[in-house]
């Protein structure tokens, strides 16, 4: 069900996001100086950041896509990456871009794959990460904000595909989660 945007609990604002993007972008430019970078946005709910963050990168960079689900229906499914990148990976310094860092198997799972491919380097960037739920060892390498274990959506990430257009990140309430049909 579309809840009204009115209805929602507000947890960054568009000045707290542009804020946290831009100390994102700070790091990341630090990082790579202007060595040229391979950018590829992890798919759907990196959409909004992966377009807010470049403009705000100096180095020479490249971007490209792929794209992942790991929720079909109410259940987390088998994870499933669409590998079928334009861009060629081998030898490039790589960075993902991916919307949050949950249980982190979304982000393990694609650094493994990008890795038989021979890159130059890897690493990653995210908005969010959700605290205390990591099930791997990896931990991305730039992140924007730390937020409590609370279902999020706006600013890309999705419930049921919708609310990616939410200029702000909010909370759904519990009673809206059964029946969650989460994508990435
Ligand atoms: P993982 O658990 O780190 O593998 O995260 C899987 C994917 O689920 C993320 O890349 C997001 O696209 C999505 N996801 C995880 N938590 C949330 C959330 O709170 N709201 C919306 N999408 C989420
Ligand atoms: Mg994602």
């Amino acid at each position: 069900m579309f809840r009204g945007f009115a209805d929602v609990k507000i947890l960054l604002d568009e000045q707290q996001l542009n804020k946290g993007v831009e100390q994102l972008a700070r790091s990341i430019n630090q990082f790579y100086g202007l060595r040229p970078v391979t950018i590829i946005g992890v798919m759907t709910g990196s959409v909004i950041l992966l377009a807010d963050l470049i403009r705000k990168l100096d180095m020479p960079l490249r971007v490209g896509v792929l794209q992942t689900a790991s929720y079909r229906g109410t259940q987390r499914g088998p994870l499933t990456i669409n590998s079928e990148m334009i861009l060629d990976v081998a030898n490039r310094e790589v960075l993902l871009i991916d919307d949050i860092f949950d249980t982190g198997n979304t982000l393990n799972a694609v650094i493994d794959m990008i890795h038989h491919l021979g890159p130059k380097s890897i690493q990653s960037a995210v908005l969010l990460q959700k605290t205390g739920k990591q099930q791997v060892e990896l931990r991305p390498d730039f992140v924007a904000f730390d937020i409590p274990d609370e279902f999020v959506v706006g600013y890309g990430l999705d419930y049921n595909d919708e609310y990616r257009n939410l200029p702000h990140l909010a909370c759904l309430e519990a009673d809206d989660l059964p029946g969650a049909d989460r994508e990435n």
